[in-house]
């Protein structure tokens, strides 16, 4: 792949000081002479995949409709003002895990997923916002978008999909091939294919915090442990059998009060969590696997690579893979740590890892969580 100059002339500090969160950014030929990751036919056989999250959105007679995939037929390609969107495409295309990485300027915590989305001449989802933030990248044909900074993000009533009621945009481009757009979450924006066009967006994860207290509590309750069971040796005699006691009530909130979590609790939940694969990702195990020595030996001469699927992530000692986590021993860190940030190993950095290491390296292999390098 080219060198990407993704941000213009801007560093990734400067991005994040002045528009991250803030305000668009409109980048011409962030990655000059771009060339389709995927053909239109590639692209359409993986919306027929039951593994792939996909969606139709057509604006026939002036009218919204939404469905949802797989699909194994599509509107005419002659037909105008429809559109096809694949959700999470870097997990299975290389190519595109590829480019989703060179966003890695912002933390793997954040990174959601790459979309690619095809339309007919005039197609879009028409004009909305976003709870996070996006990087639009044109990969093919022309788009217009029209964005703007309205506080009045009222949605239109009885709509298969968020429309919203008043547009009004302050600002228009074209963008073609290579050309990039940035928005911040919340901002409107409306993209209208001009021509057959396929655009690619770079999405992050926002979890709201009222999911991310429930999966806590969910996390929380596996590992409580409050010893002892209800009992009552002062049970006075009452004239109101139905009424739950004073006595009882206070009883059971001392117990309760006794349930306590530590930022160790919290680090270890929010690692699991948010390295958890979203419920419709497969592993492809090896099949057939090579024994752990000859594993080793491969690995050795040839390094490793996490699958695209995989989510590793570290803090401290912590190391969360796939939504499971475990602490490491300081001589063992550094090689977790390294193929959690750069998602390979080389040669010499898996000659000097432990048993330890190897023998977590091999399960995660024989799972389909990392492969040896080609
Ligand atoms: C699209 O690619 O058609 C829609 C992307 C968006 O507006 O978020
Ligand atoms: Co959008």
């Amino acid at each position: 792949m080219k060198k990407l100059t993704l941000l213009g002339d801007l560093t990734p500090a400067q991005f994040l000081r002045d528009y991250w969160h803030k305000k668009p950014l409109l980048i011409r030929q962030a990655i000059p002479n771009f060339n389709p990751l995927l053909s239109r036919e590639d692209f359409f056989s993986l919306a027929a995949n039951d593994e792939v999250e996909s969606r139709l959105v057509t604006h026939f007679d002036r009218r919204w409709s939404l469905e949802h995939g797989p699909f194994s037929e599509l509107p005419s390609l002659a037909k105008k003002n429809w559109t096809l969107l694949v959700q999470g495409v870097n997990l299975h295309v290389e190519a595109a895990d590829k480019l989703m990485r060179q966003f890695s300027f912002i933390p793997e915590a954040r990174l959601d997923d790459l979309m690619i989305s095809y339309a007919t001449d005039r197609g879009g989802v028409g004009p909305h916002f976003d709870s996070y933030d996006v990087f639009l990248l044109q990969a093919y044909g022309k788009r217009q978008w029209r964005i703007g900074a309205q506080q009045d993000l009222t949605l239109k009533d009885g709509m298969p999909l968020k429309i919203l009621k008043h547009f009004t945009p302050e600002k228009e481009f074209v963008l073609e091939p290579g050309d990039m757009l940035y928005l911040p979450p919340q901002y409107a924006h409306d993209g209208i294919a001009l021509g057959e066009c396929m655009t690619y967006s770079v999405g992050f994860r926002a979890p709201s915090y009222q999911e991310i207290g429930e999966a806590f509590l969910q996390f929380m309750a596996e590992s409580i442990e409050l010893p002892g069971r209800y009992a009552d040796p002062d049970l006075a005699y009452s004239t109101h059998p139905a009424e739950i006691s004073k006595a009882m009530l206070d009883r059971v909130q001392k117990q309760l009060q006794k349930i306590a979590f530590t930022r160790e609790d919290i680090t270890i939940f929010l690692g699991e969590y948010l390295s958890e694969p979203k419920p419709n990702i497969f592993f492809d195990a090896p099949s057939p696997a090579l024994s752990f020595s000859r594993f080793t030996i491969k690995a050795k001469k040839l390094g490793i690579a996490l699958d695209a699927k995989t989510r590793m992530l570290h803090r401290g000692k912590r190391i969360f893979i796939n939504g499971e986590s475990f602490d490491v021993d300081r001589k063992d860190r550094q090689a977790l740590v390294d193929l959690a940030n750069d998602r390979q190993l080389f040669s010499k950095q898996i000659v000097t890892a432990s048993q330890d290491v190897l023998e977590a390296f091999y399960e995660w292999y024989r799972a389909g969580w990392l492969a040896v390098s080609e």
